[in-house]
């Protein structure tokens, strides 16, 4: 296995143009660092004024050629928690990458999951992330980042974060997207739930949220002023330029946690007691994306796998991440 060249094709044959045997990616999950949301819009999404961060959960999605379409999945206790069918978010990317380009074969995608499922971290994006990237390195149709980002972005909200990785700003859906500059290395604890949200049920509860404290608010609040999302502040940015994990601790902001506090009210209880036991050692907490997930932020990364190990002790899955990681890559050799 050669591990000089992270770009080296596999099984690239001589004379480089024939058909390649099989193609790995790897592409990240993401924790949203600050999330703003807006109200709904008339496309039946809310606006987002977002900060993402890449974290060193990857999932691995290994395209072969085939005649037709297919999908598989392994690492997932629950295998009914992913589907195979036309509602599966590689899947599609595939057959939206061979539409746009007008391939007429097809393609085996294996994919190996590392994020949670429907846990908040976007590992159905980094899927269809994964998958573009590999499809499009086997078929050798040679869309350029650009256009990558523009059939990502159709896929889904969080779909062109995955190809990019790092840190980034996010706008519109979450789609229109600028690099930030972070230092520094940041050591989480991720704790799932044994039940992951679903994203556009959170969003509804979110609104229903809202609709209430207007309600019970103000008498007549002109019915209620349009909410724009919350943008980052520019003291977000300095934090994320500090590198210190304090400061970053104390800028991470989720509008949307009051939705999935709405569904599942043991979560803000949980982040209260986690952070109450840590003796200080975590020094930030916020539901990732919609949740369920719980991100950690620890001070060092003694600190964190410490706090991993005690919530494991008491019976919780958590796992360990840093970031910021690389977005969608591809993987040499055969590992
Ligand atoms: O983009 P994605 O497929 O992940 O979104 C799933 C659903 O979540 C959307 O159809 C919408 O109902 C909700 N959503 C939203 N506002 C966003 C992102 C998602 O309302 N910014």
């Amino acid at each position: 296995m050669s591990t000089a060249d992270p770009w080296e094709r596999d099984s690239r044959p001589s004379d480089d143009t024939g058909p390649l045997a099989r193609v790995h990616v790897r592409a990240p999950g993401k924790i949203n660092l600050f999330l703003g949301v807006g109200d709904l819009d008339e496309d039946g999404y809310h606006p987002l004024s977002t900060v993402f961060q890449a974290v060193s959960l990857y999932e691995d999605v290994i395209a072969t050629p085939a005649d037709g379409f297919s999908v598989g999945v392994s690492g997932v206790e629950d295998p009914e928690t992913v589907p195979l069918d036309d509602r599966n978010l590689a899947l599609r990317a595939a057959k939206m990458l061979a539409a746009a380009t007008a391939y007429d074969g097809g393609v085996h995608l294996q994919i190996h999951k590392r994020v949670p499922v429907a846990g908040g971290m976007g590992g159905g994006s980094a899927d269809a992330a994964a998958a573009l990237v590999a499809c499009n390195e086997l078929w050798r149709t040679g869309l350029g980042a650009d256009r990558l980002h523009e059939l990502a972005a159709r896929l889904g909200a969080d779909v062109p974060f995955a190809l990019m990785g790092g840190t980034a700003v996010g706008s519109g859906r979450g789609d229109v997207l600028t690099p930030a500059l972070s230092r520094g290395r940041y050591e989480w604890v991720l704790l799932l739930d044994d039940e992951g949200l679903s994203t556009p049920a959170v969003y509804r509860a979110l609104d229903m949220v809202r609709a209430e404290d207007a309600e019970f608010g103000a008498a007549d609040a002109e019915a209620r002023r349009r909410q724009d999302p919350v943008q980052v502040p520019s003291s977000f940015f300095e934090s994320l330029l500090s590198g210190d994990p304090f400061e970053l601790g104390q800028s991470l902001r989720n509008q949307l946690q009051a939705g999935s506090f709405r569904l599942r009210p043991q979560l803000e209880e949980t982040i209260e007691r986690v952070c109450d036991s840590g003796g200080g050692s975590v020094v930030g907490a916020l539901v990732s994306g919609s949740g369920p997930t719980i991100a950690f932020l620890c001070e060092s990364a003694e600190a964190a796998d410490l706090t991993a190990a005690t919530l494991r002790v008491q019976g919780r899955t958590a796992l360990r991440a840093h970031g910021p990681a690389r977005g969608a890559h591809l993987v040499a050799g055969t590992d």
